[in-house]
């Protein structure tokens, strides 16, 4: 797709369709006044019908009368002071998907009506959201399996921005990083959405190796004999049930314990369960197919290496993906197993199910074994969080504050919502084990602030905990994603990774 600028007016520009943002409800005086006089009147006519109403992602076609543009896509970006940099992504996303299945080559946007949005950035900001939206949205999973999706959102020739009088050179360099980080999004995406039965720990760990050639990344694999030999046992447990082996995948930029220009060598470890089935602890039947999306936090990070690799080559960052499948089988894990994890506490395993934490566990001993000085852990751990929090936002533990802060603000830099859980010290003995140093489950009260609890007993530096079990996937599509995997947090890794950059 190529990324154009335009600095005059939309009524100047040519293309397949031109969007137009509709902030407020509609009110019909400068430019857009201007855009419906061209258009013979058209939005006025269909405010009236109450088909053109500015409700937030909600979309109309319209025609163009004398306007350059072939058709009109009308997009609700909602009440003014509520447009934050979410918003954006989501109103440029909901405006291509507005167009799927049409024959649509070109689009052009007028990111005026958003340039007073409340999103804390200039007009390459602007850019740069609005082209991650139309990428995002341009998403489409049945293309995964299919040769021919009629459905697609149209694969665009050319996107212009149209911003009258814009600073041409901001916008084409804040569009050139939408792209990419859009990219990362949906690559992310893919590997997440791709079947238990394609995507196997082995298959992922390929997956990682060919991003990492492409990229110049380095890479290594840590297989079952390496893995036992390290003293990997909470990871080695959860794998021992399945035919398709672990794969511990390593990948980093820059050098080995480098740290970049905030002093820190920053660590991202995912969790990837290719399939969790609960192991001899099984999950009920009722939407188990969904359990093939746990390696979302694995697909996260290796994504964001990729992303932070196009965007700002050498940065200094490393990236663990845990993969694994959890099965229930002769050789499983059985509850009450009791394994040595690599930082040597001994952990009894009351809950084959809770198996996310015992892979991340080890994964993030072995990031400080190889340096790391700040580590974020990104993982569809608990059923409980999508309870407490639903799908659109993510639940998040960290320690010490000024570290969670930075992820925070990384967050609001990539527009996407975080909601701060506690670390209540109090609750640590509910874990205490008959035999061990802890239990991996422990009772159900508090259980989400438990998963994070026991993850921190495998941390000594500083952390955060994403816990996206709730934002990886929908189980419906909304007007700015289909159903499926969404690439939550990739922004928000890439934002932290690029806060060090310049080393
Ligand atoms: N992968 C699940 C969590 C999950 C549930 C992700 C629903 C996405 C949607 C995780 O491994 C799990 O099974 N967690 C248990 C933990 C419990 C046994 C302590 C849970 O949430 O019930
Ligand atoms: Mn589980
Ligand atoms: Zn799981």
């Amino acid at each position: 797709m190529q990324l154009r600028v335009a600095t005059d007016q939309p009524w100047d520009v040519k293309a397949d369709v031109l969007v137009i943002p509709i902030v407020g409800d509609p009110a019909f005086e400068g430019p857009l006044d201007e855009i419906d006089r061209r258009a013979g009147g058209e939005l006025r006519a269909l405010v009236a019908l109450k088909e053109l109403t500015g409700k937030r992602y909600s979309t109309t076609l319209a025609a163009a009368g004398e306007l350059p543009a072939t058709r009109l896509v009308v997009v609700g970006a909602g009440e003014a002071d509520k447009i934050d940099r979410e918003v954006v992504v989501r109103v440029a996303a909901a405006a291509e998907r507005r167009l799927a299945g049409r024959a649509v080559r070109s689009m052009a946007i007028w990111l005026a009506p958003l340039a007073d949005a409340k999103i804390d950035g200039d007009a390459g900001v602007l850019a740069q959201l609005v082209v991650r939206g139309v990428v995002e949205g341009s998403y489409d999973p049945k293309s995964i399996y299919r040769e021919e999706d009629d459905s697609a959102p149209p694969k665009l020739d050319e996107l212009v921005l149209v911003l009258p009088g814009g600073d041409a050179a901001a916008l084409k360099a804040g569009a050139e990083r939408g792209l990419i980080i859009g990219e990362g999004a949906n690559t992310a995406r893919t590997l997440s959405n791709r079947a238990a039965n394609d995507v196997s720990p082995q298959v992922l760990a390929e997956e990682a190796r060919a991003i990492a050639e492409r990229n110049d990344l380095w890479i290594d694999v840590i297989e079952p004999d390496r893995a036992t030999k390290l003293g990997m046992g909470m990871f080695m447990a959860v794998g021992r049930g399945s035919d398709n082996p672990p794969r511990m995948i390593v990948m980093r930029s820059g050098k080995e314990g480098q740290r970049d220009s905030l002093d820190r060598h920053l660590a991202f470890v995912g969790k990837g369960v290719c399939f969790d089935s609960g192991g001899i602890s099984i999950k009920p039947s009722d939407r188990m197919e969904e359990m093939k999306m746990d390696k979302t936090g694995a697909c996260t990070v290796i994504a964001a290496m990729e992303t932070v690799a196009r965007l700002a080559p050498g940065t200094p960052l490393l990236g663990i993906a845990a993969a694994v499948e959890n099965m229930p089988g002769p050789h499983s894990t059985r509850p009450g197993d009791i394994v040595t994890a690599l930082n040597g506490k001994k952990v009894d395993i009351t809950n084959t199910d809770a198996e996310g934490r015992l892979i991340l566990g080890d994964g993030m001993t072995y990031a400080e074994q190889l340096g790391a000085t700040h580590i974020v852990d990104i993982a569809t751990l608990t059923g409980a969080v999508s309870r407490a929090l639903g799908h659109l936002i993510t639940g998040a533990f960290g320690q010490p504050q000024d570290f969670y802060d930075q992820v925070a603000a990384a967050g609001a830099r990539a527009g996407e919502r975080y909601w701060q859980l506690p670390l209540i010290d109090e609750y640590v003995p509910e874990m205490d084990s008959w035999y061990g140093d802890l239990q991996n489950a422990g009772s159900a009260e508090g259980s989400l602030v438990k998963s994070g609890l026991f993850l921190r007993e495998f941390v000594t530096k500083p952390w955060v905990h994403l816990d996206i079990a709730g934002t990886a996937y929908y189980r419906k599509a909304l007007p700015f994603a289909p159903r499926g995997a969404t690439g939550s947090s990739h922004a928000t890794l890439v934002e932290l990774a690029l806060a060090g950059r310049a080393s």
